[in-house]
């Protein structure tokens, strides 16, 4: 259905136009009696040997929808439908912002990518309250957080903690963005002090809760071995329970068309695996790290597995291949059935007598 019929219709539009295309069809899924269910029959894996308890959360499956596709938080309950073991949403502001002029979403076919330079368009905080207030039991709900781009860097924390304190009771876990495609330098964005002034009022505001709510960071894939180091060192000192590893990169491919922002998709799973390793290395195999990153196919989610990643996101894959990915993912993590073993001794019942008939 996907490969014949919706496919070709959302790569004929602009990748922007075909998103909302996407999301408003969730919505009518959502709204139409039993379609959800019907949802859940045609892509979802149910099976008890996918279910994970990470960061003291439990997930029905460790394959999430990462940040970036339901930004405001509309289709979160959809998406747990489609089989998602989580949903990442955002990134999501304080104030409604519109983010960069378009055109700032681009499909490269040939490569297998998407590049954007959206700048967190979303519709704020009030917007995502409406829909995150939705019941979602069945489905892990993250936001991913950041400031508006018009705030000054020094004002960040306030807005980070903002939409923290109105989304606590809403959401499962957060993920704060300091690997946006609006940051201008990583080195700062990754830096102690900004991470600590960003992180700190967090782990403030959880301490007088009766209800724990994980957080994390997501990092930048463009950061070098040794800055990659340096973070994991400073976190694993903090109350943080996880890193988010990574982000799109926004390094250019050489014959790119266009350059800016960030680009995802094909050709990143070396990058992620790598990074997601050597955090899991570097923390001493304790940290838990959600691996997002290229991952288009069964063999790169097993790959990032192995790495050390506890949960891994989708993006860019399902852009390509569609909810059939997220089935194809789910079903090569259940445990291969094993053959029947032969008895060696024949039961007596089955075998033919070796023995002469008493009566011969
Ligand atoms: C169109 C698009 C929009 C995205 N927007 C966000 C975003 O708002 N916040 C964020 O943290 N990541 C965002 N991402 C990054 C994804 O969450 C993911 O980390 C990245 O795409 C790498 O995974 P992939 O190669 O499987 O796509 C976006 C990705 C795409 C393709």
């Amino acid at each position: 259905m996907f490969r014949y019929v919706l496919r070709p219709i959302l790569f004929a539009l602009k990748a922007e136009q075909a998103h909302r295309l996407v999301i408003w069809l969730l919505r009518l899924v959502g709204w139409l009696p039993g379609g959800r269910w019907l949802l859940g029959r045609c892509c979802a894996v149910e099976d008890p040997a996918l279910t994970r308890e990470v960061f003291g959360v439990k997930f029905r499956n460790p394959i999430g929808m990462a940040a970036g596709i339901d930004r405001n938080g509309e289709v979160a309950v959809e998406l747990g439908a489609m089989g998602f073991g989580f949903v990442e949403v955002g990134t999501l502001t304080p104030n409604p912002q519109s983010g960069n002029p378009t055109p700032r979403m681009f499909r490269d076919e040939a490569t297998r990518t998407v590049r954007h330079h959206t700048g967190h368009a979303n519709r704020g905080l009030k917007s995502a309250l409406r829909h995150l207030r939705r019941d979602h039991s069945g489905v892990v709900v993250g936001c991913n957080i950041a400031c508006n781009a018009s705030t000054p860097p020094e004002e960040a924390p306030k807005d980070v903690l903002k939409l923290f304190r109105n989304l606590y009771q809403y959401v499962d876990y957060f993920a704060v963005n300091v690997s946006g495609d609006d940051i201008r330098d990583e080195e700062v964005s990754h830096s102690e002090g900004y991470m600590r002034a960003l992180l700190e009022p967090l782990f403030d505001f959880r301490r007088g809760q009766n209800q724990y709510r994980p957080i994390l960071l997501k990092i930048s894939p463009d950061l070098t071995d040794e800055e990659v180091d340096r973070v994991v060192d400073i976190l694993i000192g903090t109350p943080l329970d996880g890193i988010v590893a990574a982000n799109g990169t926004a390094r250019r491919l050489a014959n790119e068309q266009h350059t800016l922002g960030r680009r995802c998709g094909e050709g990143l799973a070396a990058r992620s695996v790598e990074l997601v390793h050597r955090i899991h290395t570097r923390s001493g195999g304790t940290y838990p790290i959600i691996g997002s990153g290229g991952m288009m196919s069964p063999t790169e989610v097993q790959a990032m597995f192995e790495a050390g990643a506890s949960l891994v996101q989708l993006c860019t894959g399902l852009i390509y291949e569609g909810p059939s990915l997220l089935k194809e993912v789910c079903q090569s993590l259940l445990p291969t059935p094993q053959p029947e073993t032969v008895s060696e001794v024949p039961s007596t019942a089955e075998e033919p007598s070796t023995q002469p008939d008493e009566g011969a």
